[in-house]
């Protein structure tokens, strides 16, 4: 297959991507049709992922929003992805034209099209680096050049947390980010759980079987779980809920979102 200008060299074509996976799902065009089959799979048994991508996004929007209003002018995005529609550092310099943003993916797509998305903004850059190792991303100097820790940071761990195995120790590397941030910081995250899916366990177990098949397993956690990454934080208002319940731009709107908006949680923590 030919490589396209925006894909970097040496990435492998014949694999599938979780980042270019979810951009397929989100309607972009930073994809193969490798992404594109093993996303449809997926889509057999849960067709209504799209919705749940879009209330992810939707979500974060409204916790980087939020977050501005709370006074915090620093972002750090691990696990960021392609940019798509309404990134982090679109909304939160809308909001303060000031705001600071550093992206970090290990995905070559999503950090060479971040890079050329970001080509000229002083204020916002992308890090190539793994959530695995979050010493690596402390110690990065993108990161010690753009953000001052000793102040709040909003930490965005955005639709990633499931994506790492309890093996690689996701508590273990949220702790140490959570060490490294200033007190008042915001913890910012999604995660993805058999609770809340409007189908059968056997159903979503099928979506979770495709990502065990690309060799990017899919860890769904339960809430209390998911609960755990909050350690030492106090929660903001409403706590750990589904997306769409996490404030609403309105407060009709939750009723009217598509039931699949509800798989999952979404919270947002201080830290003490
Ligand atoms: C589903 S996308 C979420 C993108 C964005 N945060 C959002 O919610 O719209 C997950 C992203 O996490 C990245 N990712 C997965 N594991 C990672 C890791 N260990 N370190 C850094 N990024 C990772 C993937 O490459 C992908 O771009």
């Amino acid at each position: 297959m030919e490589r396209p200008a925006w894909a970097p060299q040496g990435i492998d074509l014949s694999v599938p991507s979780v980042s270019r996976m979810y951009d397929f799902y989100l309607g972009g065009s930073h994809n193969f049709e490798v992404d594109r089959e093993a996303a449809r799979k997926a889509m057999e048994f849960l067709p209504g992922l799209p919705k749940i991508m879009q209330a992810n996004r939707a979500f974060m929007r409204r916790a980087v929003r939020y977050a501005v209003d709370s006074g915090i002018d620093q972002f750090l995005d691990i696990g960021s992805g392609i940019p798509t529609f309404g990134n982090v550092h679109e909304v939160a310099q809308a909001a303060d034209p000031d705001a600071k943003v550093v992206y970090v993916d290990h995905d070559p797509v999503a950090v060479a099209h971040s890079q050329a998305v970001l080509d000229g903004d002083d204020r916002a850059v992308i890090a190539a680096a793994d959530l695995r190792r979050p010493k690596e991303i402390l110690d990065h100097p993108e990161i010690t050049g753009l953000l001052d820790l000793d102040r709040p940071v909003a930490l965005l761990l955005v639709a990633v947390l499931h994506f790492i195995e309890d093996a690689d120790d996701p508590r273990g590397a949220v702790a140490e980010l959570r060490e490294a941030l200033a007190p008042g910081s915001l913890i910012v995250l999604t995660h993805a759980s058999y609770e809340g899916i409007p189908r059968s366990r056997e159903e979503a177990a099928g979506t979770v079987g495709v990502y065990e098949d690309i060799r990017n397993p899919l860890v769904m956690r339960s809430r209390e779980e998911i609960g755990e990454f909050f350690e030492g934080c106090t929660m903001v208002e409403p706590g750990l809920v589904a997306m769409p319940e996490w404030r609403p731009d309105t407060p009709q709107s939750p009723a009217q979102e598509d039931p699949y908006a509800f798989s999952g949680f979404a919270g947002v923590g201080r830290k003490a």
